[in-house]
């Protein structure tokens, strides 16, 4: 038993390492400031040319997100984390499929100095909360799970299988960044369909499989019940989210 406890604890300080280690190297390599926020707001009222529409259409007009086509909240959920994804659609490394497939030629016609626009951009976006509303997805059919066992999964994770998301995630899945997005109040169709993405590793951009890792013991119920909490978790402050510096 002790050397079970002592060779966990071995594990868990290496993998704090290396995440500090990932973070810091991410930061000074690729994820520095620099957006440049009117020029990202623009892109993401107006779209760009011909090839990109509005970014407001399926993400909202204030980044909250759109339930109907399972489309992310993107209003303050993480620079860094934004774009990255952003040049992981660019350059393939994830590979979203139905509505959200549509991002691989958006990121990919947006430059990379435009992508850190709209990252920027989004990142400004510190509205009111507009979550999902949970009772008329359960009314249209869609199958909604327990909160206070989502709850349990995030503060507490599942024993010996699981970690807690929130230490990773943060309290409430608030985001710590460089490397972890907000996951609390994202919208719930869009956690069902990543949790059980990054299952089947059809999404496969998480750093050291992180994510995969996590998802492959969640069981159907875990995954309804977690995007049940997750999507109405209670708003907290800000964590430690890393704001960025940025020109207008
Ligand atoms: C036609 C609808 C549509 C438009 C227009 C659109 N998106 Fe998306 N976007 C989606 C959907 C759906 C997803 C979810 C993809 C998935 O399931 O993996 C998504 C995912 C994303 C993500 C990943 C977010 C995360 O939490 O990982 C980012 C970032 C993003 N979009 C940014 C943009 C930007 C910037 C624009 C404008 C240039 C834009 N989108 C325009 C539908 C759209
Ligand atoms: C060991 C650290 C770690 C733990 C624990 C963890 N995550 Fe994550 N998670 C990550 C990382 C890193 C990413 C970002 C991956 C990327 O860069 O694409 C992520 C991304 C996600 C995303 C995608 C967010 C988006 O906007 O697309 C969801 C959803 C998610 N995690 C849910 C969870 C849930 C639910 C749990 C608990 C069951 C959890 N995570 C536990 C590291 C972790």
């Amino acid at each position: 038993m002790r050397t079970f406890f002592r060779k966990n604890a071995v594990a868990t300080l290496l993998t704090g390492v290396a995440v500090l280690f990932l973070g810091t190297a991410l930061a000074e390599e690729n994820y520095l400031p620099g957006a440049i926020i009117a020029n990202g707001k623009k892109i993401y009222m107006e779209g760009k040319g011909d090839s990109v529409p509005a970014c407001m259409t399926c993400h909202g007009a204030n980044g909250w997100g759109m339930e109907a086509l399972a489309a992310p909240r993107l209003a303050g959920i993480g620079f860094p984390y934004v774009v990255k994804q952003l040049s992981d659609l660019a350059g393939g490394k994830r590979v979203p499929s139905g509505a959200g497939a549509v991002m691989l030629v958006y990121a990919g016609a947006l430059s990379e100095q435009e992508r850190r626009d709209v990252a920027g951009y989004v990142n400004t976006l510190t509205g009111p909360a507009e979550l999902s509303d949970l009772k008329e997805l359960k009314d249209s059919g869609t199958v909604i799970g327990e909160r206070y066992l989502g709850q349990a999964i995030v503060k507490y994770g599942v024993l010996g299988k699981v970690s807690a998301c929130s230490s990773c995630h943060g309290f409430n899945g608030r985001g710590a960044a460089p490397l972890f997005p907000v996951i609390g109040q994202q919208k719930y169709t869009y956690l069902v369909n990543q949790l059980n993405n990054w299952r089947d590793e059809s999404r496969n951009n998480d750093p050291y499989a992180m994510m995969r890792k996590m998802a492959k013991n969640l069981t159907d119920a875990d995954i309804v019940n977690l995007a049940t909490y997750l999507s109405s978790a209670p708003t907290t402050t800000g964590g430690n989210s890393v704001v960025p510096t940025t020109t207008q």
